[in-house]
């Protein structure tokens, strides 16, 4: 709808002050407030000046030159100069129907379908994946679903930290330690590596010679000596067992290429830093000085891409990473997923890639940051004894609150329902409820992990939104309702308002999702299936379906089916399934 109105307001623009018009932006929009409309168009007050005129004289000579005829009632002009539009009912009915009928519920595929990489979830090897990279993984995947749907060549990379000092670290210890760890597949699980890593790293923090045992390790892995690759291998199998099964409850596809990837690009990479004159020695180590960056004192603050020890950075391995992208997997947008607390690490690399023309300026680089999952006192999330809480753990304690809360609910109702159904409901619920408590959330925002609130049958949760779509397949159900066979070229009514607003809404997927696509808020979407629900809930409770006379019946089942299919097209978006009852 906006982009029809944007249209319809870019030629009333160009025909009403000429040509010099194409280019600017009508600034159409949802009406601030239902009381005066559908849409508004703010165009009329920023061209006051450019065009010496009274905004509201501007507003009422482009109102005379849009071709709204059979769109909208005519247009009010309304305070300084805010055009406010009614889209008239068949128009809405004619959309409805469109939408209806098509399999992609009006939702266009890009225009111009791009290559974009998203790099998303990226835990690192050895280390346990916490909630951190949770929001990574789930942000990331709706991501790049609503990327694909709208036609886009996704490439879904998992940038896993596998290299770094922290190997020698670990070999180093685990020959003193464990050897059979090195050697033998399965010897250590994910847990005991964890464990072992951390003493690693406090005999490390206070043992000269075992420092220096670890650098030596650190030395013999980047030469790629037969013995430590294959140790380093095994560490990294063991880990990436235990990513997949978080993956694999989460339904989550991506490819792992992990930092070591990208380790024979890294000297090259800086002879390109070398060579766009951005390399700067500084006690021996390479850095890049970038405009913006300054530490507490107000001094220029370093990027270093290679130590004086010849060693390469976190950094560095993104700059050869992003060439790589562009260069091989031809990537015209590349989106990173992860914590708040990298923007500035991305803010650089970001810099340093434009000015050693590593990314051309048509190739988009996107953070896309998040805040911190805090426990519901707002504080960090920890087990009863004080320790970080395993992803894995936290994933099945909601699948289980979720059984609980179903075995509740069936008692109450005297429902009698099969272990399949109720391990499946359980599971689908709790996963789905933690997917969307995340992602409602505006993701700059710090939010407060409480499984009471995500679980909830009310309010904006996941299983608020499952219900819309089961009641949905219930008055399918009782009416004994064929889809395919519903008439879906007779006219939409709208006997009462709830009807409308349903249709109102229902009309603005397309737009919801190519602003998602622009902005890569998914709480956006989560907002409009919100709303979707409770403005279904209301038709739902004003107006009988099942009872009503022909006409007026088949135009609800339309409506009630689309919200169901709008309902499902949306929460897959999310990564969410929908469930026929629960
Ligand atoms: N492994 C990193 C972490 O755990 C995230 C990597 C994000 N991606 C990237 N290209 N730097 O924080």
């Amino acid at each position: 709808m906006i982009e029809q109105l944007r249209e319809i307001f870019s030629k009333a623009l160009v025909s009403a002050f000429g040509e010099e018009l194409a280019k600017v932006d009508p600034q159409v929009m949802p009406a601030s407030n239902p009381r005066f409309g559908d849409y508004q168009v703010n165009v009329a007050l920023s061209l006051a000046k450019q065009l010496q005129q009274n905004p509201r004289t501007i507003a009422q000579t482009i109102v005379q030159h849009a071709q709204l005829d059979g769109i909208c009632y005519p247009p009010e002009i309304a305070g300084p100069g805010f055009i406010n539009l009614t889209i008239k009912p068949e128009y809405i009915a004619q959309k409805i129907q469109a939408m209806a009928k098509d399999e992609r519920l009006g939702v266009e595929k890009a225009k111009k379908p791009q290559k974009v990489v998203v790099d998303f979830s990226s835990p690192n090897i050895a280390k346990e994946m916490h909630v951190g990279h949770l929001r990574s993984t789930i942000i990331g995947d709706c991501i790049a679903r609503l990327l694909e749907f709208r036609g886009h060549d996704v490439l879904r990379l998992n940038h896993v930290g596998d290299w770094g000092t922290q190997f020698g670290m670990l070999i180093a210890y685990l020959r003193e330690e464990k050897p059979e760890a090195l050697t033998t597949a399965n010897a250590v699980d994910l847990g005991d590596l964890v464990t072992l890593y951390k003493q690693a790293k406090i005999k490390f923090d206070q043992d000269e010679e075992f420092r220096e045992k670890a650098r030596q390790e650190v030395v013999k892995l980047q030469n790629h000596d037969p013995e430590s690759l294959k140790a380093w291998q095994l560490l990294c199998e063991q880990s990436r067992r235990e990513f997949e099964k978080i993956y694999q409850l989460l339904d989550i596809k991506l490819i792992e290429r992990g930092e070591s990837f990208y380790n024979p690009w890294l000297p090259e990479v800086i002879k390109d830093l070398e060579a766009a004159g951005l390399l700067t020695e500084d006690q021996g180590a390479k850095c890049v000085f970038l405009e913006g960056f300054v530490n507490k004192e107000g001094k220029p603050l370093p990027l270093i891409v290679q130590k004086s020890d010849g060693g390469y950075n976190y950094a560095t391995t993104d700059l050869a990473a992003i060439k790589y992208r562009v260069n091989y997997d031809k990537a015209e947008r590349i989106i990173y997923v992860t914590d708040a607390g990298q923007a500035n690490h991305f803010a650089q690399v970001f810099q340093a890639a434009r000015r050693a023309n590593l990314a051309p300026e048509n190739v988009e680089l996107v953070h896309v940051p998040f805040g911190l999952v805090l426990s519901e006192e707002g504080k960090k999330i920890k087990t009863r004894e004080g320790e970080s809480v395993k992803l894995k753990d936290l994933l099945y304690e909601a699948i289980n609150r979720a059984r609980k809360d179903l075995e509740n609910r069936l008692a109450e109702e005297g429902r009698q329902e099969s272990e399949e159904f109720i391990s499946h409901v359980s599971k689908v619920i709790g996963l789905s409820a933690v997917k969307y408590a995340d992602l409602s959330q505006n993701r700059t925002t710090d939010y407060r992990f409480s499984y009471d609130k995500m679980l909830a049958l009310q309010g904006n949760t996941a299983p608020y939104l499952l219900y819309a779509y089961v009641r949905v397949q219930g008055i399918i159900r009782k009416g004994n309702i064929n889809l395919d066979e519903l008439n879906f070229e007779q006219p939409i009514v709208f006997t009462e308002s709830a009807e409308l607003t349903l249709a109102k809404h229902l009309i603005q997927l397309n737009d919801i999702i190519q602003e998602v696509e622009r902005d890569l808020m998914p709480n956006r979407l989560c907002s409009y299936l919100f709303e979707l629900s409770q403005k279904f809930n209301q038709f739902y409770d004003q107006c009988p379906i099942l009872q009503a006379e022909e006409r007026v019946k088949i135009s609800r089942l339309i409506l009630a089916s689309l919200t169901a299919k709008t309902l499902k097209l949306g929460l897959s978006l999310l990564g969410i399934p929908v469930l026929e009852r629960m």
